[in-house]
């Protein structure tokens, strides 16, 4: 079975995931017009064989249109079948209308890799459970925090002495923490947030206890970092004694990587779902891969 993927950013991810998942890396031919316009061939036979494909909705929009013109080449080529593997889904987070007017972007994302002729889809941590029903294919949700619980208990195994608080930055991580909760037999404490504007993060009122503990933040990605850093601040006011993020989705745009330097986090855990995020230097970034976690995927279904 082939795996395919968009021009450059998921290029070794795919590679890797081809190696333990037993699969094989399709050649395809991206180029570009003058204009930017982008060409996509396909250089496999692959008629009536599955295949997968490895891309992402996010920003630049080049990744999308490669992705919708990979999967219609595929088609041309007369694939039987063809699973998406989307390790971060971009867009996805305006999920639910505010006001009416509003561009509903994840509802979108999911309904042009339809048309374009994906047939399943594997994603990993959804923005939110609302993402999930616009998709009206399969869905393989995989879930990252079984992994980041194990990092984490490798990260505390000198530290064996605190009890452990999972937090939740805001309302809509509340299920994330819950989850990771019962992974580390922990309790679950969440702040009350606020969005004045977009990217502008302001925490209000903590739920629960983390004085003497060890506060782990959990949430499914780190964007510019104002969420996790204002979060951080606020848990060691409260009394934490080390604090541990725990996100899957590092997308770490603009401030991000200053604003996490400024805070008093002991370490920062994050997945390798977004290209390039162990090319970001901060002593106290740990980047683990999910692919593992997929290929285990692709030997179940
Ligand atoms: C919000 O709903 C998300 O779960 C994240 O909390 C948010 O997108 C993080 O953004 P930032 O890092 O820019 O605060």
């Amino acid at each position: 079975m082939f795996i395919f993927s968009i021009a450059t950013a998921y290029h070794d991810f795919a590679g890797k995931l081809a190696k333990q998942a037993h699969l094989k890396v399709g050649r395809v031919e991206f180029k570009k017009f003058s204009d930017g316009e982008i060409y996509v061939r396909v250089g496999e036979s692959v008629a009536q064989k599955k295949v997968y494909v490895v891309g992402t909705t996010a920003p630049p929009a080049d990744n999308l249109i490669e992705m919708l013109l990979l999967v219609d080449a595929l088609k041309t080529a007369k694939a039987l079948h063809i699973t998406a593997i989307i390790p971060y889904f971009g867009y996805g987070r305006a999920d639910h209308l505010v006001e009416s007017g509003e561009a509903l972007s994840a509802k979108l994302m999911a309904n042009l890799l339809h048309c374009a002729g994906v047939r399943r889809v594997v994603a990993i941590d959804l923005h939110s459970p609302r993402v999930e029903k616009f998709f009206t294919m399969p869905l393989v949700h995989v879930r990252a925090q079984e992994l980041l619980a194990r990092t984490i208990k490798a990260e505390l195994f000198n530290d064996q002495s605190s009890a452990l608080t999972i937090v939740a930055p805001d309302h809509g991580a509340i299920p994330l923490a819950k989850r990771m909760g019962r992974l580390l037999r922990a309790r679950v404490a969440w702040f009350e947030k606020i969005r004045p504007q977009h990217n502008v993060a302001q925490l209000g009122a903590l739920h629960g206890d983390v004085a003497g503990k060890i506060a782990v933040l959990v949430d499914d990605m780190i964007d510019t970092a104002g969420t996790i850093a204002e979060a951080a601040n606020q848990l060691k006011q409260h009394g934490a004694k080390k604090i541990i993020v725990a996100v899957t989705h590092g997308v770490l745009s603009g401030p991000a990587l200053e604003r996490l330097k400024q805070t008093p986090i002991d370490k920062v855990i994050i997945t390798d779902t977004l290209p390039n995020v162990s090319q970001k230097k901060f002593n106290k970034l740990r980047v683990v891969s999910v692919i593992p976690l997929l290929a285990e995927k692709f030997r179940r279904i």
